[in-house]
């Protein structure tokens, strides 16, 4: 028998496939379409897109398997997080999907702490309101697009689109919600003042559940559409960064995980909540029941380096993007690469940041270019372990996932940023895989999450920090965090301009 997790990721949709021991079978990722941006820090995706990608992602893998519908045993699913779905009283989708990094709801992140204060927003959901969360975003159509607002009957997260999809069923589970604004992430439940407070119909919300319950069965239509068999169970699953921190199995203290996908994330698991006094960092519902993670997130990771891609070298490979910023010493002679393409969140939580490199010269050439996003975006990752770290929360070593950590050379350099060894696992497949296992967990074949993570992921490689290369990365770290600060009035001026 099998288990397979989906992934509804901003570029695409992965399914994978594991046996009984959690070894990957066979994996296939369907593309999305480009995320669309009317506007500078608008950000949208069509759900029905996601749909499509994961019918053929599901066609693909069971096909490169050679495995029927039947042998599937569960299903385990896990997305991007905080993107606003919702759907009309006969399920339509009502408008495209607002996603995680669409940063234009600030008048509704005032009007939310004005309403029920901002210490109240606080000790309601254990996080300050972002304009990258969900609920925000959903005021954003209440207040400009009435209409819109009227026909939504309910609102589901990007990766419940795909499970409502399966199995027509209307839920979401408690990783994925503690980045809508509107979880109670120390009880674990839909925060009721917060709900009232804003005025909001209760009815909007899905149905809550702890990520490996089961939450419905593959429907006829679906078994149709994606050749599962017809009543196959579909657990919770989990946001993509608590699935990738099972996927890496952060579920004890003291290993700590670094993500580098669109996005990049320093994640750490908690036995009970703790938070960053200032709010720089996520303290959400991990995906085991009962415990907690905290999570500082770099808007523009690899996006960083997609973006450079895509307008000064359409086509290239990202290994031979990697091969040149190796040709460029450590430092890139001095340029320094802010990653502040959407904003950012930790640990400057300022939506109109904005990116750039500082400090070019007539002589640096691209190698410098590209080698200063690597380590700009380190840099950044470097702040998130540093406010996980000020919250004596215990990071010994660090496991690297997601599509830059496959770089040996972006590997070794995340462990010179960080002074701390960097290790890789046997599977690298990150949030896919930690659904798989949620799969795994939630349909009785072990008795725990913590009991498949055991048994399934090993550690199989390590970069250990260089003494040479990190006391030069100190150097240019700590000249990296005096650019924001100073900048920062400049960004306020640019937004203003418009
Ligand atoms: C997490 C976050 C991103 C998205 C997209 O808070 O916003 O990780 O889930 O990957």
């Amino acid at each position: 028998m099998y288990w397979l997790g989906i992934d509804i990721g901003t570029g695409g949709s992965r399914a994978l496939l594991v046996d009984a021991q959690g070894k990957v079978v066979a994996g296939f990722t369907a593309p999305h379409d480009d995320i669309t941006m009317e506007r500078p820090l608008w950000a949208e995706q069509r759900p029905e897109n996601w749909w499509d990608a994961a019918q053929k992602a599901i066609q693909g893998v069971l096909k490169q398997a050679g495995v029927k519908g039947e042998q599937v045993k569960a299903v385990g699913l896990s997305g991007q997080m905080h993107g606003l779905v919702l759907l009309d009283a006969d399920n339509n989708v009502v408008r495209p999907a607002l996603i995680w990094c669409d940063q234009r709801s600030q008048a509704q992140v005032d009007a939310i702490n004005a309403a029920v204060g901002k210490n109240n927003v606080v000790a309601h959901t254990a996080n300050p309101m972002l304009t990258g969360f969900t609920l925000p975003k959903l005021l954003w159509v209440r207040d400009n697009e009435p209409a819109n607002f009227e026909k939504a009957k309910k609102f589901l997260l990007p990766k419940d689109y795909v499970r409502f999809m399966l199995t027509g069923v209307h839920a979401t589970e408690v990783s994925d919600a503690s980045g809508t604004g509107l979880l109670d992430v120390v009880t674990r439940r839909w925060s009721k003042p917060m709900v009232e407070r804003l005025k909001l119909d209760a009815g909007l919300l899905p149905e809550l559940k702890e990520s490996a319950d089961v939450t419905g069965a593959i429907s006829k239509a679906a078994a149709k559409a994606t050749g599962l068999k017809e009543g196959t169970p579909v657990v919770g699953g989990a946001g993509d960064q608590a699935a990738s921190g099972i996927g890496n199995g952060i579920v004890k203290p003291g290993v700590a995980s670094c993500t580098i996908g669109t996005s990049g994330v320093v994640f750490s698991y908690l036995d009970r909540p703790q938070y960053d006094p200032d709010g720089r960092v996520h303290t959400f519902c991990h995906a085991v029941r009962g415990k907690w993670h905290v999570m500082g997130v770099t808007q523009g990771a690899g996006l960083s380096l997609q973006w450079f891609r895509n307008n000064f070298a359409p086509g290239a490979e990202y290994d031979s993007l990697m091969a040149e910023a190796r040709k460029a010493p450590p430092l890139s002679q001095g340029l320094y690469w802010l990653p502040y393409l959407m904003g950012e969140r930790t640990p400057h939580l300022d939506p109109i940041a904005r990116g750039g490199w500082v400090g070019l010269t007539a002589k640096h050439a691209r190698p410098e270019l590209v080698r200063a996003i690597v380590e700009g975006v380190s840099y950044s990752l470097r702040d998130c372990l540093s406010v996980i770290e000020g919250m004596n929360v215990e990071v010994n070593t660090v496991r690297a996932s997601g599509g830059g950590a496959k770089s040996p050379f972006w590997r070794q350099m995340l462990a010179d940023v960080f002074h701390r060894s960097i290790t890789t696992l046997e599977n690298s497949e990150g949030s896919a895989y930690g659904a798989a296992l949620l799969a795994l967990a939630g349909c009785g074949e072990y008795k725990s999450v913590e009991e498949v993570c055991d048994a399934a992921i090993k550690e199989v490689e390590s970069k250990v920090p260089r003494v040479h290369e990190a006391a030069q990365y100190q150097r240019g770290y700590e000249l990296y965090t005096v650019l924001y600060p100073t900048l920062k009035p400049v960004f306020g001026l640019i937004n203003q301009m418009g």
